[in-house]
């Protein structure tokens, strides 16, 4: 479809962009509550909500101020939060068997949410970084990252997950073959209904670094993630990506990170047409709200303007940890 303009002055476009009124009109894409997923760090204790450093206005909440989280979630609209643990790093082993600990701490935490505010859905990342005393999201043998034996890990964590309550799986670990044998384990345990949002093209990224200090990650990680996790320098590698995880049984896609990317969650929209997320990830969170806090930039302003520029690139959804601060601007906007 090619629109028809009018030479000047027949065509004035200024006219549709004169008041609040015809200029909402006319706008194209909109952000809504409901296109929101909001991420939170997980810790041990009660009543505490610890700062992240790199995150301003970011806690880890005990898992008694999650479930206040989820309260606050399902007043403001919010439809699901994400949990993310902060593991005690004694709890961290090079086999990872905390990540499918049905007492850990998101799956507590997931069982105590679902309790109190069953409306809010829960999703759960799978991948053993969290739990892994080498910081990586699979198993390692000799500096290597194995796939295989990973999957088995990650078929036992993502069945705790769903056990434990989660509504959506988040498989972010990039393994080859996670989706497939999730899947096929969902549907052998009796558990058809949990939905996989998969991480699908998720790219080796430098804007993962204050996630990682927030979830312990950071001191134990040794070497990067380029084996498993993308080239920032493809695209069409992403669509293969996608491709492959809605063929072995996503329900939904993601591209992350987000705002560096948008061309990719583009392609993917228009070439698949699936429900499509991007993860406006921690350091691009740290961005907005650092050069906010110092003043340097209209922090609300730059938030709501990056969450519209998923919309317009396609995407369905946002995660994003300015999810409860967007909502509220939203119903104070009305
Ligand atoms: C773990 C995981 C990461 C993020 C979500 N799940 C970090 C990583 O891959 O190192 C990043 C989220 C963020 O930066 O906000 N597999």
């Amino acid at each position: 479809m090619r629109p028809i303009i009018a030479p000047y002055p027949a065509a004035r476009p200024r006219r549709l962009r004169r008041t609040p009124g015809l200029r909402a009109l006319v706008q194209e894409n909109r952000l809504s509550v409901s296109d929101l997923i909001w991420p939170i760090f997980v810790r041990d204790g009660e009543g505490v909500a610890e700062p992240v450093p790199s995150m301003p206005g970011v806690d880890r909440l005990s898992v008694d101020l999650a479930v206040r989280a989820a309260h606050e979630a399902a007043e403001l609209g919010i439809p699901v939060l994400a949990l993310f643990p902060y593991t005690d790093p004694a709890l961290k082993t090079e086999t990872c068997e905390e990540a499918w600990n049905p007492d850990n701490l998101v799956n507590r935490a997931t069982r105590a949410i679902k309790a109190a505010v069953p409306e809010v859905a829960v999703m759960l990342d799978v991948a053993l970084d969290p739990y892994n005393a080498l910081g990586h999201d699979g198993l390692v043998r000799d500096g290597i990252i194995l796939n295989d034996e990973t999957l088995e890990a990650l078929e036992r964590q993502a069945l705790a997950h769903a056990e434990a309550g989660a509504d959506i799986l988040g498989p972010s670990d990039m393994m080859d073959g996670r989706i497939g044998v999730m899947r096929a384990a969902l549907e052998r345990s009796g558990m058809p209904d949990v939905a996989l949002m998969a991480y699908s093209a998720k790219y080796a990224s430098a804007f993962y670094g204050p996630f990682r200090d927030a979830v312990g990650a950071s001191g134990a990680l040794s070497g990067d993630k380029k084996t498993y996790q993308m080239n920032p320098g493809n695209s069409d590698e992403a669509l293969r990506m996608i491709e492959r995880d809605l063929a072995e049984g996503a329900d939904m896609v993601m591209v992350k990170p987000g705002m560096p990317y948008l061309d990719i969650c583009q392609r993917v929209k228009e070439r698949f047409g699936a429900p499509t997320y991007a993860y406006q990830v921690s350091g691009e969170y740290a961005m907005i709200a650092g050069a906010a806090e110092r003043g340097w930039i209209d922090g609300d302003g730059a938030m709501m303007e990056s969450l519209l520029a998923f919309r317009r690139a396609g995407c369905d959804g946002i995660l994003t940890y300015f999810a409860p601060r967007a909502a509220r601007l939203l119903r104070e906007a009305g």
